[in-house]
């Protein structure tokens, strides 16, 4: 190549970097009272808000990452912080019922019912869209995904940033969900403008996403609400083939954008391993021996009853079977964690899909990109 060519390609490169390099930000995380947030912290945070900054808060589910959802300017740094696609919109986060009337372009009598029955809390509704909202914040999609948390920093901090919140999980796209302020500033420090802490969220799996635009209402993504007490108040609810799939269903099938993109994943391969327990244990001995044989550092993410049945580099307790709430909390900790300890591969068990566990099988099967060994 000429000295000349080969200048302008330099040049080119430099500039494209420039351009790629986002802006680093003093990411400053203030400690809060999860119940009575301290009001004058919650005023600055929704300062930054009002001018186009990021906050990340915690909400009853996961941690969130806020921007003024009719801000496309914000919005669009949003994404960037995020690295998200720009193809998959954030849920908008709103404090009061009234405010889905400015977002929405009609609200169905079935959403009125849901809204009074679940709000606030985990459940996150599509509805048509309202033309108030930048398409940005939508990502070109005619629906919108709306909810009320049911935390009292996130409400607070909805309320005096005046608008409504943009707000998906505060993790670098693709890791997972943050269930603590520590998590949210490994991901993110210097790439956003301040942190909410207000301890580690109580439900620890993300809220459930109800499609209302078809009928009967389907089930996107499974979460905090779980599909039984749906169907307590609607009667028939369906899941999105998506929901309980065990292998990687082709793209056009999707109807929600996010669940197109790999998911909830640790550095390390995850190996999820299914049937009934004693085959499962089984299964996950022989695997251990497998991969020692081939020089990688194995953990194991076993639960109460089983977790002193292994021998393997690392091995960690999501709690008991029979507290499947508490498994959900430690979830994304753990899979950060196994990161931590430097394994090469994590191998799961599975837990039975009732309730909660619907999701934690939902995120543990995405969060392998459907690397799933059937034992017996
Ligand atoms: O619990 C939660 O929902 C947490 C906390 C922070 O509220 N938020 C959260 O946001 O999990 P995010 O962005 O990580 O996930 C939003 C999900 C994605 O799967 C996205 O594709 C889906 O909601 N979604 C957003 N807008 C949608 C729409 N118009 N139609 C269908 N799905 C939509
Ligand atoms: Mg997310």
């Amino acid at each position: 190549m000429s000295e000349i060519g080969s200048t302008v390609l330099n040049l080119r490169m430099c500039l494209r970097i420039k351009v790629r390099q986002p802006e680093m930000k003093q990411t400053v995380m203030w400690k809060v009272d999860a119940q009575q947030p301290d009001i004058e912290k919650i005023r600055v945070a929704a300062s930054i808000i009002r001018e186009g900054g990021l906050v990340a808060f915690p909400t009853e589910t996961v941690y969130g990452l806020g921007a003024d959802a009719l801000n496309s300017k914000a919005v669009l740094d949003l994404f960037k912080a995020k690295k998200r696609p720009m193809d998959n919109p954030p849920i908008v986060h709103v404090e009061n019922i009234n405010d889905v009337t400015n977002l929405a372009k009609q609200i169905p009598a079935k959403a009125e019912k849901l809204m009074k029955e679940f709000w606030p809390g985990p459940l996150t509704l599509v509805f048509k869209r309202s033309k108030n909202v930048p398409d940005v914040t939508v990502a070109g999609l005619d629906t919108i995904a709306v909810r009320m948390p049911q935390n009292a920093v996130a409400l607070a901090l909805i309320k005096e940033s005046m608008c409504p919140l943009a707000a998906p999980s505060a993790n670098l796209a693709g890791k997972p969900s943050p269930t603590t302020a520590n998590h949210v500033l490994k991901d993110l420090n210097g790439r956003i403008d301040a942190i909410l802490d207000g301890g580690q969220t109580r439900i620890g799996v993300e809220s459930t996403v109800l499609d209302l635009s078809v009928d009967p209402p389907m089930v996107l993504r499974p979460g905090g609400t779980v599909i039984e007490a749906l169907r307590k108040v609607l009667g028939d609810v369906k899941l999105h083939p998506f929901v309980v799939a065990e292998e990687e269903l082709a793209i056009e099938k999707t109807r929600s954008p996010g669940m197109k993109h790999r998911h909830y994943a640790p550095r390390a391969q995850v190996v999820l391993v299914e049937g009934a327990l004693p085959p499962v244990m089984a299964t996950i001995k022989s695997l251990i021996s497998d991969y020692w044989l081939k020089g990688k550092r194995v953990g194991v993410l076993a639960t109460a009853e089983t977790s002193w049945a292994y021998e393997a580099d690392v091995v960690k307790s999501l709690g008991s079977r029979r507290k499947v709430q508490t498994i959900a909390v430690n979830l994304f900790k753990l899979l950060r964690e196994f990161d931590e300890a430097n394994v090469d591969v994590i191998i799961a068990e599975n837990v039975p899909t009732e309730g909660l566990g619907l999701a934690i099988m939902n995120r543990l099967r995405k969060a392998s990109g459907y690397n799933i060994i059937k034992a017996g």
